[in-house]
């Protein structure tokens, strides 16, 4: 983490929505929580899901130098081994003396008393970040096996397997979206560093020489990728590695980074592996994880670049730059500008009474959108209260059903952002919210080519 600048958004504001409203709640909340562990509730699991499947169609989908693989969390022990984690993944820890709280060297920024009580620190030690557990019945040192700290080594153990089953030619990528666990010394601000996350990784190999040009690539790619999301590109950032910060496995390495409540800090490491992990397995297992070029006759190790990004960190970074408060006749109108490719709920039904004949109507259109998008029916309370609860979790458009909807077979389409309104015709209106949702990432439904009347809300 480097320089502390303030942002417009603390991060109380953001736990305490996402709490409230079922974005993220504590792991095991009823027993106090787990340290570092956090559940996504019924609104942020979308989020999050919205966020993986926007990842996959634009590195897989799109892609034909791409493909896909979801590999065990558990793997041979010898793995670990080979990938230095065993020896070298581990964090500098200070423990205080009086307190007894544990911190990160790196977390201190120079200071060398303990930031919560004051005391005394210990010399630093190494603290290895892997979680172990046991294999089967008996709990031995033979039995020992680990959670993966990253998903990377189940896409380099399969590289051949990827090369005959697919017939790839470099370079080409692998790509995985998984749960990783790393047994972090000091957690916390939210879900940003936890002890249980998911990360979505891409291993891109390539022929050694070519590796400059595919890293630069990547960094454009992938810092592009959130300004596609909607990220505000002043929030967002690359900053280079300085040689001692290196993984032990790269020779170069750049974070995207986000400017967070508390601070510019990673949302994706794009790092330079070069042959280090391939040549390693190679060694530890004796198999051959050359690569033949048939053009040029040679064999040879490829590199590998590896973009490598946080979902959980992705979902954070997003609702902080989406959280807003605007004040409204008096009243703070807090809202979520999504865009619409992440919104949870895509649109949500808003009867203006409950009166059976309205309401049948009402159903009607709820059931007929939800075929196509993410819904909310909402008939409880004022319709202002509902447009701000809609707003509060990111919905960019809400259907207005009212009683001239039963004469003239027409709804109000009410705009998140501007708030303005339009009234289009029952018969259009999946054309007309396609229209509206299409970021090109959605399913686009015939363009209706209308233009309907704008309202400003009442
Ligand atoms: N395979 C390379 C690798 O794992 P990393 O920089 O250690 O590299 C990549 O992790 C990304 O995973 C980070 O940029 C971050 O988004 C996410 N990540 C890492 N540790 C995390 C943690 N404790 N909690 C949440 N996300 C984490």
């Amino acid at each position: 983490m480097t320089e502390l600048t303030p942002r417009k958004v603390d991060m109380e504001k953001i736990t305490s929505l996402s709490r409230r409203r079922g974005f993220i709640f504590p792991s095991s909340e009823i027993y106090g929580g787990l340290s570092s562990c956090w559940d996504y509730g019924p609104l942020g699991v979308e989020l999050k899901r919205n966020i993986k499947d926007a990842w996959w169609r634009a590195v897989v989908q799109k892609r034909d130098d791409m493909v896909g693989l979801d590999t065990s969390i558990l793997m041979h022990p010898q793995v670990w081994e080979a990938s230095g984690h065993v020896k070298g993944f581990a964090d500098p820890l200070v423990e205080c003396k009086s307190c007894h709280l544990r911190w990160r060297v790196d977390d201190l920024g120079g200071n060398n008393c303990c930031p919560d009580c004051g005391g005394e620190l210990t010399e630093p030690r190494m603290f290895n970040l892997m979680f172990k557990t046991f294999m089967g019945p008996v709990e031995d040192k033979a039995s020992v096996v680990y959670l993966r700290p990253e998903t990377a080594q189940g896409m380099f153990v399969n590289f051949q397997n990827v090369l005959n089953t697919t017939r790839k030619k470099l370079p080409f990528g692998i790509a995985q979206i998984g749960k990783s666990f790393r047994n972090e010394i000091t957690t916390g601000n939210f879900i940003f560093r936890s002890r249980e996350f998911e990360q979505m990784e891409i291993e891109y190999f390539v022929k050694p020489g070519t590796d400059k040009e595919w890293f630069d690539y990547w960094l454009e790619e992938r810092f592009n990728w959130y300004v596609k999301l909607g990220i505000n590109k002043e929030n967002l950032r690359l900053r280079q590695h300085t040689k001692d910060e290196l993984a032990h496995y790269a020779c170069e390495c750049y974070d995207v980074e986000y400017l967070f409540p508390m601070g510019w800090a990673e949302l994706e490491g794009i790092a330079n592996r070069t042959d280090f992990d391939l040549v390693q397995h190679a060694n530890s297992t004796g198999k051959n994880m050359e690569y033949f070029d048939e053009e040029t006759k040679e064999h040879f190790i490829p590199y590998i670049i590896e973009p490598s990004a946080g979902v959980d960190r992705s979902a954070l970074a997003v609702l902080c730059d989406a959280y807003d408060e605007e004040e409204e006749e008096g009243e703070i109108r807090v809202l979520l500008h999504f865009h619409p490719s992440l919104a949870p709920v895509k649109v949500a039904v808003l009867p203006l009474s409950r009166k059976e004949k309205l309401a049948t109507l009402a159903k009607q259109i709820h059931a007929d959108l939800r075929q196509c998008w993410s819904t909310q029916y909402d008939d409880a309370q004022s319709i202002g209260r509902r447009y701000r609860r809609q707003d509060e979790i990111g919905t960019p458009f809400c259907v207005t059903i009212d009683f001239q909807s039963l004469e003239d077979e027409q709804v109000t389409i009410r705009e998140r952002d501007t708030m303005n309104q339009i009234r289009v015709p029952i018969s259009e209106l999946k054309t007309a919210l396609a229209a509206k949702l299409s970021g090109e990432d959605l399913l686009v439904l015939p363009p209706g080519g209308k233009i309907w009347k704008i309202e400003k809300e009442a």
